[in-house]
């Protein structure tokens, strides 16, 4: 009760200070403020309360009038709204994914002939732990990576046991992670086979910055017998999603419409297959609508906390052309 007034109170000290944009907006920059729990030094809040106009203005011209938005999807003005570009990129998103680590491996299953179901959410069947939040810190490789090593746990052994992000972060050093600035699924997966497993969330709490390694082997709990990197096909994740469980991947996350998405499939013109920067898990797919629209997505979980997208997960274009490189950089562990 306590913070709700003073926070009720700092608002309405500084909006009779902050200079006025456009009065139309002034309501709305209040609630935002209020709903995110911001603060700003005076100094700050004129530059901040421009950067959030700009990202409004953004947001309102591609829902349009309708507020139904382009291409099939709707943006809101979430908790980055007050973020510049260029400050999202260097913390939200990390480094493009290493090309030599792209899928080219070999597909074990045959998927030929079978048939796989029209829609798959694992989430549902509580394969998927709660969505987290990386702060500030680079670690969506991390979370891709756990993500894909607890639903295999969960099937092996039945218990969903969140692991430990931070010991990807700090100890994955050796092979070519870089703790908050930048990592890789491909050398966080090396670590786990390597290291003998990973520690549990409880064990090894996240932090969301990189210290010292101190990861304990007697705590190790998620051992893997290695890991799978998928060609660089749609048709063969769909079958892994269907047949394995949530697979980790990288995607093309570096446009403002990514940042500000809220619901409806992802399509952005202009994402790239070979710039992919942002680790993610996927944890089905389906379709919107009348089957036969073509209207298809995966369904991806994100690290952005739940108030991102849908409850913290996105439906973005599937079966388009490997839509922002969602198939390029798709692994599983074996355990
Ligand atoms: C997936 O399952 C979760 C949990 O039941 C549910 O909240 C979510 O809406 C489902 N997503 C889709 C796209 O069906
Ligand atoms: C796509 O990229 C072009 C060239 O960089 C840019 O002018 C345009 O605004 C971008 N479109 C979107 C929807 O971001
Ligand atoms: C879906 O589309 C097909 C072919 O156009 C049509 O026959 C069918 O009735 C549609 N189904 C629904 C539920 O709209």
């Amino acid at each position: 009760m306590k913070s709700v007034l003073f926070l009720a109170m700092f608002c309405l000290g500084v909006s009779s200070a902050a200079p006025t944009l456009d009065p139309r907006l002034d309501a709305e920059w209040q609630i935002w403020k209020m709903k995110y729990e911001k603060s700003y030094s005076l100094e700050e809040e004129a530059m901040r309360k421009e950067v959030w106009g700009k990202n409004m203005e953004l947001i309102k011209n591609h829902n349009g009038e309708n507020g139904l938005g382009k291409n099939g999807y709707t943006m809101e003005i979430n908790e980055f709204g007050d973020m510049t570009d260029d400050e999202f990129k260097s913390t939200m998103i990390g480094s493009p994914m290493r090309t030599h680590h792209r899928g080219k491996g070999i597909w074990k299953r045959d998927v030929g002939n079978v048939v796989f179901p029209k829609s798959v959410n694992w989430t549902e069947k509580g394969y998927v732990t709660p969505v987290r939040k990386q702060g500030n810190c680079n670690s969506c490789w991390a979370f891709s990576v756990t993500g894909a090593i607890e639903a295999q746990i969960i099937r092996k052994l039945g218990k969903l046991t969140p692991l430990s992000v931070q010991n990807l972060v700090d100890c994955s050093k050796s092979q070519g992670n870089n703790g908050c600035l930048s990592g890789d699924t491909y050398n966080a997966f090396q670590y786990v086979l390597h290291n003998g497993g990973l520690e549990a969330e409880a064990t090894y709490p996240y932090e969301g910055r990189e210290g010292p390694c101190r990861s304990n082997p007697q705590n190790s709990i998620a051992e893997i017998t290695g890991f799978v990197s998928l060609p660089e096909s749609e048709d063969i994740l769909m079958g892994a999603v269907a047949s394995i469980g949530p697979i980790s991947a990288g995607i093309d996350a570096s446009h403002s419409s990514f940042r500000f998405y809220n619901k409806g499939i992802y399509h952005e013109p202009n994402c790239s297959s070979d710039y992919v920067t942002h680790g993610i898990l996927v944890v089905g797919y389906g379709f919107e609508g009348n089957e036969t629209d073509g209207n298809n997505y995966w369904l991806i979980k994100n690290s952005w906390g739940k108030k991102w997208g849908l409850g913290g997960y996105m439906k973005i274009a599937k079966d388009k052309n490997n839509h922002c490189g969602i198939a390029s950089f798709a692994r599983y562990p074996t355990v």
